[in-house]
């Protein structure tokens, strides 16, 4: 399968998922490596859902508001 690679930014084949419980839920994207900064930020409204992929470029994220989080190792809420 042919992925594209933006700019170096290869995803794993694993998703998350984000659905927000309140308007205003954010998720910040931190990056990989050495140094730990936030290089995007996504506001979510309650209702919406962000399906997501951790890349080369994003190791971690943060979450803020209450929301609740998908993942391979469970689920957990947030907020
Ligand atoms: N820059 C860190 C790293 O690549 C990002 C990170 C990964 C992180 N996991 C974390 C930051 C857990 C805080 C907590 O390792």
């Amino acid at each position: 399968m042919d992925l594209e690679d933006g700019g170096g930014e290869l995803p794993t084949g694993r998703y998350i998922v984000v659905k927000a419980l309140e308007d205003g839920v954010t998720i910040m994207g931190l990056t990989r490596g050495r140094d730990t900064r936030s290089h995007h930020s996504e506001r979510l409204d309650a209702g919406e859902v962000m399906v997501a992929q951790f890349t080369q470029l994003t190791a971690a994220i943060k979450i803020r508001g209450n929301a609740e989080i998908l993942t391979d190792v469970g689920t957990v809420n947030s907020g």
